[in-house]
């Protein structure tokens, strides 16, 4: 799974770089900017209630904002992108020893996050994943 951390490690290398350049005004909001991407590609799934053919039988959701800022610290580690469970997972690396968790599903037609939406959630983490 090697040729998997070739793409995660440049993610977090523009990460560092996506931060430097941008000013203190340019702050990510959770409300406008992240929690939209949550709805659009993983609340689908992810949702408590409504005969979805594709809802996930985990008890996993990402219906609400306060789901998502509920996450446990290892899922959402604030200030701390690379050690967040949820950037690998929709980054599509896989750590070593971990079982291969892609979201959304890559068959599932339901488009994954490009990597500039990757980005941004990166840096709203880095940015203390706060609830702004
Ligand atoms: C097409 C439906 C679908 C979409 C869209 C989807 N998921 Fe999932 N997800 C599932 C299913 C089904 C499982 C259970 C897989 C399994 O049994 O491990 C799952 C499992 C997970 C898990 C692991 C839960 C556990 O058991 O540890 C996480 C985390 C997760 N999804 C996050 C996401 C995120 C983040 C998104 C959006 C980027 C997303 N999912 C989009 C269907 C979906």
């Amino acid at each position: 799974m090697k040729k998997h951390i070739v793409p995660f490690i440049i993610l977090i290398c523009s990460l560092v770089f996506y931060s430097g350049c941008s000013s203190k005004t340019n702050t990510v909001s959770f409300t406008a900017d992240v929690f939209p991407l949550f709805t659009r590609s993983c609340g689908v799934c992810h949702r408590r209630e409504g005969g979805n053919p594709n809802a996930a039988t985990t008890l996993v959701f990402f219906e609400t904002e306060k789901d998502i800022l509920s996450k446990s610290t290892e899922d959402i580690r604030p200030g701390k992108p690379e050690e967040s469970s949820l950037v690998r997972i929709v980054s599509r690396v896989q750590k070593v020893g971990e079982n291969n968790i892609l979201m959304p599903p890559p068959d599932s037609g339901v488009n994954e996050w490009t990597e500039e939406e990757i980005l941004l959630f990166a840096k709203w983490i880095k940015e203390g994943a706060k609830e702004n």
